[in-house]
């Protein structure tokens, strides 16, 4: 089969889907399939790219970056460009058209957020993972509590700042967070990698945090702080009716002298900040109700093929949501990939699943 890794593209998280790539690229076995990469680049081009794993890596705090300088498979402004006619077509949909199935390695909004994925519903193309519905609500932290919410899921207090809000009541708006209790974490709604988040420990640093979660998104949410471990589960599956298998779960576990949480910098480039713990030393019952909960959370949005359900465990080993991520970072060394492993599948046999399962 032809599969397309398509990666890269608008988002703030464009280099981590480059990483992502890279170990997809050098998993995914070319005796079997016929690979094509193409690049998305920041500005929404989509070119034919590298498909040599190593040009794909971040390495010294180097950031990859699909160029704009390969033949283009498409340039939206202009649908009769050369571009398409390197796949034989002219129009996107005949472009996707070209191959089996698409494994959209994207990550965050045009992309993660269903947009994508409508675009290959309606050009009947097959592609690994999450669907439409289940895509944009797990990229809209507002409307994915609503969700868990409404599923009975526990989710931490919350208040959400659609846009305007702020400017057209400060001081309100302020009495609402303030209500939260300190700390609070100021979010975009829909972005990931954690940019665009704050943590406010004083109320004087609320509208600057809310400045920049802004510059990510106009909606806003603010969470009160949960004081527990920061477990996460990977999901897997979940396709023709039989229910989704959950990982072991693992632990992020933060250096706090150096970073006030698992921000940008701590999950991308500074390795000595953070340790993985694969799978997480948990009590089993506390370890079983991880994986329920996080089987749930992918149900509730209606997910298909992977996602990994991020979580609290609180001092009294009480399970919190904290979010769900369709398509997780996927390096060989994140933790979606680690936590298959301590589960017994490799990270060739993960994307190989996981495309199957996008082919059956
Ligand atoms: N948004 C990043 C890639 C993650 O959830 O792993
Ligand atoms: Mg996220």
């Amino acid at each position: 089969p032809r599969v397309m890794v398509l990666f890269g593209g608008r988002s703030g998280e464009h280099a981590i889907s480059c990483a992502t790539a890279g170990g997809v690229l050098r998993a995914l076995d070319r005796d079997r399939y016929d690979v094509l990469a193409v690049g998305i680049t920041r500005e929404g081009r989509w070119v034919l790219a590298d498909d040599d794993p190593d040009r794909w890596t971040i390495e010294d705090g180097h950031l990859p970056q699909v160029e704009d300088a390969a033949a283009h498979v498409l340039l939206p402004q202009d649908p009769t460009d050369r571009a398409v006619r390197v796949l034989g077509a002219d129009s996107l949909a005949q472009a996707v058209g070209e191959v089996d199935v698409v494994f959209p390695l994207l990550h965050g909004p045009f992309g993660e957020d269903g947009t994508l994925q409508g675009m290959l519903e309606l050009a009947d193309v097959r592609y690994v993972g999450d669907g439409v519905l289940a895509s944009a609500v797990g990229m809209d932290k507002h409307m994915m509590k609503l969700v868990f919410a409404g599923q009975g899921l526990p989710v931490g207090p919350f208040v959400v700042l659609l846009p305007g809000a702020y400017e057209r009541d400060p001081q309100g708006q302020t009495e609402r967070i303030a209500a939260l209790g300190l700390p609070v974490f100021v979010k975009p709604a829909r972005a990931g990698s954690s940019l665009g988040i704050s943590r406010v420990d004083d109320l004087a640093d609320l509208p600057a945090a809310i400045a920049h979660a802004r510059e990510h998104d106009p909606k806003v949410v603010v969470e009160a702080g949960i004081e527990g471990r920061e477990i996460e589960c990977g999901v897997l599956g979940g396709h023709h009716g039989e229910r989704a298998r959950a990982s072991l779960p693992g632990e992020i576990v933060v250096d706090h002298g150096k970073h006030a949480f698992y921000d940008f910098e701590a999950k991308y480039l500074d390795e000595a900040a953070v340790r993985l713990a694969c799978p997480a030393d948990l009590p089993d019952e506390v370890t079983a109700r991880v994986r329920e909960i996080a089987v749930q959370a992918f149900e509730a949005l209606g997910c298909e093929g992977l996602a990994r359900v991020d979580v609290f465990v609180t001092p009294d080993d009480e399970v919190v949501v904290n979010e769900i991520n369709t398509m997780p970072g996927f390096t060989p060394f994140s933790m979606y990939p680690r936590m298959w492993e301590a589960s017994g599948v490799s990270y060739p046999e993960l994307v190989d699943d996981l495309v199957r399962l996008a082919l059956e």
